[in-house]
């Protein structure tokens, strides 16, 4: 890297980067993240890791002062999901994701009542073309499906929704300024593609309105996922 980009990269977390403890047991996710160490402040807990000791980890990682974001898309009868926000909330966790379904996402937000835990929308998972929705009985196409649930989510009282890069700039405009836009599908110029088929550079994700990025692989995969947290925190901050 040349010295005037050294100069540019930040020794501290970006509040807005959050990196996915995608592995099997909590034993790798602690490793993970002694090996990032101060350079990134918020993870994700996702349902591999709910399936061992998910939830514990969790509870260490605010233990530490990091925030958490439990990625478990909630979907089920509201009183279950009401519950299960509820219980949630107690946690102290950060954010939790739930399916774009009205009644679940305003279950949710029920569940978690005064508590901080923000309630995400997942409106149409990505792995879900026009064809997939057409089979399960959708008349839409998977972009219209997406701006109705958003929405929706916003008159469910839900406090964000995960947006692909490309939907971002649709969630920014129809949710405002304070709305959560959450963005996987992230990876920097220099990193692998891996699936990310479409993916968009973290600044380009953050011009087109997202609060927060979700960049796993370029980080955890790195021979040093200390530095290379480092340089995708550097090239948010050129955002402001
Ligand atoms: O390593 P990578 O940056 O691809 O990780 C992205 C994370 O975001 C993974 O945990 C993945 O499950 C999640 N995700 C995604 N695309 C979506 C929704 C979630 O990549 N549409």
């Amino acid at each position: 890297m040349a010295a005037a980009a050294l100069a540019q990269v930040p020794t501290t977390a970006d509040a807005r980067l959050i990196v996915p403890l995608d592995v099997p047991t909590a034993g790798e996710a602690r490793a993970m993240v002694a090996a990032i160490g101060d350079a990134v402040s918020f993870y994700k807990v996702g349902l591999e890791l709910f399936a061992t000791d998910g939830m514990a980890l969790a509870r260490e990682l605010k233990a530490q002062g990091k925030q958490v974001f439990l990625d478990w898309k909630l979907h089920d009868i509201p009183t279950t999901v009401q519950r299960a926000a509820a219980a949630i909330a107690q946690s102290g966790c950060d954010f939790i994701t739930v399916h774009g379904e009205p009644q679940v996402m305003a279950a949710a937000v029920r569940g978690r009542g005064a508590s901080s835990l923000k309630i995400l929308a997942v409106t149409v998972l990505t792995s879900l073309a026009d064809e997939d929705l057409a089979e399960m009985g959708y008349a839409e196409t998977a972009r219209a499906l997406v701006e109705r649930r958003i929405h929706q989510a916003i008159a469910a009282g839900c406090d964000g929704v995960i947006a692909s890069p490309h939907e971002a700039a649709l969630a920014r405009a129809l949710g405002g300024r304070d709305f959560l836009v959450v963005t996987p599908g992230v990876r920097p110029d220099w990193s692998a593609k891996n699936d990310q088929a479409r993916a968009a550079t973290p600044l380009d994700a953050l011009k087109a309105g997202a609060s927060h990025i979700v960049c796993g692989r370029p980080i955890t995969a790195a021979n040093d996922p200390h530095a290379a947290a480092l340089r995708v925190a550097a090239e948010m901050a050129q955002a402001g």
